[in-house]
């Protein structure tokens, strides 16, 4: 069993926004089995830095539909999206300096932030706009 499973529950029905969280949910899995397989840091480090990568382009992703149809809680989301990537750069810098590792606490954390914010945050912003397609 996967450590996050992309489920129904986890789709908005706008199959570029599902793809990508798709291939997100992916990259979690391989940083989980990496760190659980004991992998050298560095090694899982990259691949925290390949989520981090990822998350910025779909987040712009999102958020240029959200501005193209108005829609009206787009500040409250994109909000949510600063304050993970913020959280992550600041967490970047802590790996790079060698003061911190990827904790499997870390990766729980990002579990529950995924699918908190795609069954919420951005299932109601798929409703809005697939109203609007
Ligand atoms: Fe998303
Ligand atoms: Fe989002």
């Amino acid at each position: 069993m996967a450590f996050i499973d992309f489920t129904q529950k986890n789709m908005i029905n706008i199959p570029e926004i599902d793809d990508q969280h798709r291939n997100l949910f992916a990259i979690l899995n391989k940083m989980h089995a990496a760190t659980s397989e004991g992998m050298e840091q560095s090694a899982i480090v990259e691949i925290f830095n390949d989520l981090i990568r990822y998350t910025v382009e779909h987040f712009e992703t999102e958020e240029i539909q959200m501005k193209q149809y108005d829609y009206p809680k787009y500040a409250a989301h994109k909000k949510e999206h600063d304050d993970l990537t913020n959280q992550a750069i600041e967490l970047q810098k802590l790996f790079y300096d060698g003061s911190a590792t990827v904790t499997f606490e870390l990766l729980d954390f990002l579990h529950q932030w995924l699918n908190d914010h795609t069954m919420g945050t951005d299932t109601e912003m798929g409703e809005f706009l697939c109203e609007q397609q």
